[in-house]
């Protein structure tokens, strides 16, 4: 006798927390073709497999909103560092920076140069990146973006200027192939020195295929210190211009005398959402982690190198340390380290807690999946949320945890039928236990896998099982949604 299956699997009795910032309520829920066929009691069902979630909070698959993932999800494809925080799905191609679409042959900049893993090829076209990804799928589903500065290196002469009209046309042809082939938006990062010479009006040009395609706008500011006001009314104005979704990228106030903004800077976002579509995310850490930078007037406070390519042992160490012991200032210190990847101590915990509190506020963890010693938020991000922020200091309720790293990013960045357990979904689904959830990655011991993951699973297919990576790549291409 054929025995038709209801469920390939069943997760029993759990608490589930369903993505949507609704309370919290017990039931079964059942997957059936890599879909969620049920959700309610299901002990009377068969199932291949029954897996017990007694004790357990079951929630959407987290929803990574801001990664420089890129290559890792050819290179590493396991992506154990994001599968073991219960992450399912990836935005990439953050910051102005992505993979695609390069030139074969050119010496990339910083910080694009931090993407590149020069074992792989490199991809002259969006398409052949998303089909690449297509063709070898990673363990997360993977939502990608084109970058401006990718852009401007692939098209400009020279950095160190605006685009010309005819170098506007070239990228704004590139943005729109990557649209064609489903990129979900654009991003900037005009804090950079490849794309700090690009004025408003250059972006507005090259993102005139943004108009009326749903795609997102979204960016790392030009300025998140003592200019960040400016930077935030140039945002919305280029929202505004393009009439795009905007999303401001790890909202954060950097240095001393800009400690304590927050109490401006959100007021002034939500002000702003009343008019247009804005969205923002934040990492739960107070300090920030990017290229190392040679400006002295970026090198201020504690730095710690993360990676140094001639220098790989110095990863680990306070630049300040690397000087002395080298016996020259740490501006020279700093160059003789590059290309290299440094954490900055350089935000306020109290303003860190104050943009994770705002509701709109998204988690997304900006971790950097290359170096020795990343910062602990490309391991930690996400149960640093769920154990110390919600569960131990109390700053919000798990509901309302779960919903800013999975209802309200799918959301945002118009993922359908992702981020929320309802029946007809892709199967995304992380089993964690809420009393045990925390991040063990901090600056010493950056690369500690987090506790309390229980069971990841990924369109339906087990990934995680109680610590063991199971080896699926079970992840999608998730193209941009035409009902933008
Ligand atoms: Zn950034
Ligand atoms: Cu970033």
């Amino acid at each position: 006798m054929h025995n038709h299956l209801a469920f390939d699997i069943i997760i029993e009795g759990g608490t589930v927390i369903d993505g949507s910032k609704a309370p919290r309520f017990m039931a079964d829920v059942g997957i059936r073709e890599g879909k969620i066929g049920a959700i309610g009691d299901l002990s009377a069902c068969d199932a291949a497999q029954r897996i017990n979630a007694h004790g357990k909070v079951v929630a959407p698959g987290f929803i990574d909103s801001h990664t420089h993932d890129d290559q890792a999800v050819l290179s590493k494809p396991d992506m154990t560092f994001k599968i073991s925080q219960g992450v399912t799905t990836v935005v990439t191609g953050n910051c102005g920076i992505s993979i695609a679409p390069l030139r074969p042959d050119s010496d990339l900049p910083s910080p694009l140069n931090l993407l590149e893993d020069t074992q792989n090829p490199r991809f002259s076209t969006f398409k052949d990146y998303l089909d690449a990804l297509r063709q070898s799928p990673s363990a997360v589903n993977v939502a990608a973006m084109v970058g401006h500065s990718t852009l401007r290196v692939m098209t400009m002469s020279s950095l160190e200027r605006a685009a010309d009209p005819a170098e506007i046309i070239a990228m704004s042809r590139l943005l729109d192939e990557a649209l064609a082939a489903g990129a979900i938006g654009i991003s900037t990062g005009t804090y950079y020195p490849p794309a700090a010479h690009a004025p408003t009006q250059e972006i507005i040009d090259v993102c005139q295929p943004l108009k009326g395609s749903g795609a997102l706008y979204v960016t790392h500011m030009r300025d998140e210190a003592d200019n960040t006001l400016t930077s935030l009314e140039e945002t919305f104005f280029i929202g505004r211009e393009l009439n795009s979704p905007v999303v401001i990228s790890h909202h954060k106030l950097m240095r001393p005398q800009n400690f304590g903004k927050s109490a401006i800077t959100l007021p002034i976002i939500q002000k702003a959402m009343k008019c247009q579509c804005i969205s923002l995310d934040c990492y739960p850490y107070n300090a920030s982690s990017t290229m190392l930078h040679t400006d002295p007037n970026r090198l201020q406070g504690r730095i710690l190198i993360s990676s140094s390519e001639p220098h790989p042992e110095q990863a680990g160490r306070d630049l300040d340390d690397i000087a002395a012991e080298w016996a020259i200032d740490k501006v020279d210190a700093a160059r003789r380290l590059q290309p290299a990847s440094a954490i900055y101590f350089g935000m306020d915990e109290a303003d860190v807690q104050n943009i994770l509190a705002f509701d709109e506020t998204m988690i997304g963890s900006d971790g950097i999946p290359s170096g020795e010693k990343p910062h602990p938020r490309l391991w930690g991000t996400f149960p640093r949320v769920l154990g110390h922020y919600s569960r131990d200091l109390k700053l919000f309720p798990l509901e309302t945890a779960v919903w800013k790293m999975t209802g309200l990013t799918a959301r945002n960045f118009n993922l359908p039928q992702r981020g929320t357990l309802v029946i007809g979904n892709y199967a995304d689904i992380v089993i964690f236990d809420p009393l045990t959830v925390r991040d063990a990655a901090d600056y010493e011991n950056s690369t500690a896998p987090a506790k309390g993951i229980e069971v990841v699973i990924v369109n339906g297919e087990v990934s995680w099982l109680h610590g063991t990576h199971l080896g699926t790549r079970a992840g999608q291409v998730i193209t941009r949604a035409m009902n933008g």
